[in-house]
């Protein structure tokens, strides 16, 4: 089994503060991270449970990924990061089993992890991120 822990999930949002914000309120629930990744025109915040995270997600930029996300299908779940040991050889597992990379190599996450996002077309349906931490 390659997969150690479901690492987060990821909902678009177009209010982080609001959605942070709704998430303490309803769940007590606290910010562990916060970063911009300007290479995805996000900005993000983790809210940590028990070994996962709920990733909440926003645009930088009107032109990013996540902003023609909800801009055609609203806010709501983005992606699953699945945790894993090795990042690279779960990727190469993932195609071999038939699922379409976005990333074809490991790159850098957020957090300092290492990651790769693979198509939901072929995954039926999901877009999956590997997460290496
Ligand atoms: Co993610």
């Amino acid at each position: 089994m390659l997969l150690t822990e479901i690492d987060h999930v990821a909902l678009a949002v177009r209010d982080l503060e609001a959605a942070v914000d709704y998430h303490r309120r309803a769940f007590g629930a606290t910010v562990a991270h916060r970063e911009t990744v300007e290479r995805d025109g996000v900005e993000e915040a983790l809210l940590a449970v028990a070994d996962s995270y709920i990733q909440l997600i926003s645009p930088t930029r009107p032109d990013s990924p996540v902003a023609r996300f909800i801009e055609r299908r609203g806010e709501g779940l983005h992606h699953v990061g699945y945790r894993v040991e090795d990042c690279a050889a779960a990727l190469a597992a993932m195609v071999a089993a038939g699922a379409t990379p976005i990333d074809r190599e490991p790159r850098s996450g957020s957090r300092g992890t290492t990651i790769a996002f693979v198509h939901p077309k072929g995954s039926f349906g999901t877009l999956i991120e590997l997460v290496e931490e």
